[in-house]
């Protein structure tokens, strides 16, 4: 467990970690990526950390991968590659820096590392879980299959590396229907998000899905007469939803997609107003590339991914905590259902 105190005397020992605006003056190009959302006082207190991590990066040869819910400052201030999950674990397998920190959740870093087992991959702060990956272990899945003998187990990546190693095949928000679509039987078993099922199961007919009852504790929030509240309130605003969020939330919205669909559909539409139905960073992270957007309404914080903070980072790269470990024989069979997924997606041309 991180002591925040320890933590922060030591890298005050270290770094001039100072709020500076003459620092942030010089770091305009950076701050310029988030100035809608960042005063530049606010800015001063985050660009000593930016330039010692993006100095650190490059004297250790680390690179960083985010995640598109996490932090302006992290985004666009230090992250190498950003994406959602299926981008990054794509962008895992072709890294070819000695050490991975993954900006994200611990699911996102141990993926990384089971792509890549003979690299380095630290998370800047090991308790940054998920609700879904806690809501399951490979006994579920066992019933799951006594369940439903024969089907296949399609597993959202939000697991663990023992989960995935007991599944056939995973998948993330933008290629979950065409997964399940393709596979071969009229049965398929979904775990562990309930509602990315249902909304699969409602896109893909043909097949009878099933499933596991977890949620994301940041989209089941929201209900459908929220969205029509907002949309009333708001003419001619565009609503957009991850598949996280259950599916009479998402026939609500104008369109649903994982964070880097919806990201393109905001950039392609350029709607006038939009409300993101997702994690409150989405928007802040591309409210600058699209100044003809105004980005409207309430959203959630997902609690495990704020806990990736600057700082954080920077302590993971002086000391090399903490690095993901995960059983070579789970890490394993767990790239076979990883691999199955990215070879899929790729001949499918997602
Ligand atoms: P995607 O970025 O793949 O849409 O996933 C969203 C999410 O909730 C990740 O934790
Ligand atoms: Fe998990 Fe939801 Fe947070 Fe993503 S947003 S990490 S699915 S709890």
């Amino acid at each position: 467990m991180l002591d925040l105190t320890t933590m922060r005397a030591t890298l005050a020992e270290k770094f001039d970690l100072a709020p500076s605006l003459t620092l942030a003056e010089e770091m305009r190009d950076i701050h310029a990526r988030m100035d809608r959302v960042m005063p530049l006082p606010d800015f001063a207190r985050y660009a000593p950390y930016i330039r010692e991590i993006n100095r650190l990066k490059r004297e250790k040869n680390a690179v960083i991968l985010a995640h598109n819910y996490m932090t302006p400052e992290i985004y666009h201030g230090v992250a190498d590659v950003v994406g959602d999950s299926l981008q990054l674990a794509v962008a895992a397998t072709k890294v070819e820096a000695e050490t991975i920190i993954q900006c994200g959740v611990h699911f996102m870093a141990e993926t990384s590392k089971i792509l890549n087992p003979a690299k380095r991959v630290l998370i800047p702060d090991v308790q940054a879980g998920c609700s879904l990956a806690e809501s399951i272990t490979a006994e579920g899945i066992a019933q799951m299959r006594a369940k439903y003998p024969g089907a296949p187990v399609v597993s959202y990546v939000n697991t663990t590396a023992e989960l995935k190693a007991a599944s056939d095949i995973c998948c993330t928000s933008s290629n979950a229907a065409q997964i399940v679509a393709a596979m071969d039987s009229d049965v398929v078993i979904m775990t562990p998000d309930q509602y990315l099922a249902q909304n699969v199961a409602r896109d893909v007919p043909q097949k009878k899905v099933v499933w596991w009852a977890g949620s994301c504790i940041v989209h089941e929030q929201y209900t459908e007469n929220d969205i029509n509240e907002f949309r009333a309130h708001n003419p001619g605003v565009e609503i957009i939803a991850h598949p996280e969020c259950p599916p009479n939330v998402v026939d609500a919205c104008d369109y649903s997609g994982s964070t880097a669909g919806i990201i393109k559909y905001v950039t392609d539409r350029k709607p006038q107003k939009a409300m993101l139905v997702t994690e409150c960073s989405m928007a802040s992270n591309i409210s600058d590339a699209l100044p003809e957007v105004e980005f409207l309404g309430p959203c959630n914080m997902c609690p495990y991914m704020k806990k990736i903070t600057l700082e954080k980072v920077l302590w993971s790269l002086v000391t090399g905590h903490e690095e993901v470990i995960v059983d070579p024989e789970i890490a394993a069979k767990a790239r076979v259902a990883v691999q199955r997924m990215i070879d899929l997606s790729n001949k499918l041309g997602l």
